[in-house]
């Protein structure tokens, strides 16, 4: 069976949290595609022209144990502006989608680009407050000394950037669910990303 579950929305609104519980309880693979914008950064930073690095992408690149850092988001935002970044990824992320018994797709354009006919998508956001705080407290549980305000704006940066480029922009596709978790626990989000999908795998 393909099943495709696109979800989208803006930095660290619980898109990776939700996606990964709704892998684990459907049984479906799971595909941060903002990994794969991170990776690029990351290389980047190492000097690497990005389209090059995009071309030449290799899985242990998606092993590298700086992405999870704030310049490494920074510099995926970046790169993510390039239009021959974003088509070198394409094809692995549409064949991701189409693997049997189903797959989840968290990022920016999975609803609206790269599967637009998914067969759910929701939209995840929270209020910036919201999101900044729950990304201060996952960095300080990391070890970065960072403060809120930093968090906030760096979020809001890139947000901004990721809404304005003109490939493959930040928003919502027209058929999603809007899903703001700014005031749900991790579990109430999840089971209404649950009870969406059931709507649809049962109508
Ligand atoms: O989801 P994330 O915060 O790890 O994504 C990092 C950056 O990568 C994000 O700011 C923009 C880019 N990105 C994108 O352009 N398209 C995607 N599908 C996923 C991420």
């Amino acid at each position: 069976m393909v099943f495709t579950l696109a979800i989208d929305g803006p930095a660290a609104a619980g898109k990776g949290t939700i996606s990964k519980a709704v892998a684990a309880h459907f049984g479906y693979a799971h595909l941060d595609t903002g990994l794969l914008y991170r990776a690029v950064g990351q290389r980047m930073l190492a000097g690497e022209e990005p389209i090059e690095a995009a071309r030449s992408l290799a899985a242990e690149d998606l092993e590298h144990p700086d992405l999870r850092t704030v310049e490494a988001a920074q510099a995926a935002s970046k790169v993510a502006v390039i239009p021959e970044v974003r088509a070198a990824l394409l094809d692995f992320q549409r064949t991701f989608a189409q693997r049997m018994g189903g797959a989840v797709l968290d990022g920016r354009d999975i609803g609206t680009v790269i599967c637009p006919n998914a067969d759910v998508k929701l939209y995840v956001t929270a209020s910036d407050e919201a999101r900044a705080g729950r990304r201060h407290k996952e960095l300080q549980e990391r070890g970065r000394d960072i403060s809120f305000e930093t968090v906030l704006a760096e979020l809001q940066e890139r947000d901004a950037r990721d809404s304005a480029r003109s490939e493959a922009p930040l928003k919502p596709a027209d058929d999603a669910v809007l899903l703001d978790t700014s005031d749900l626990s991790i579990d109430e989000a999840v089971a209404r990303a649950v009870a969406e999908i059931e709507k649809k795998t049962h109508a």
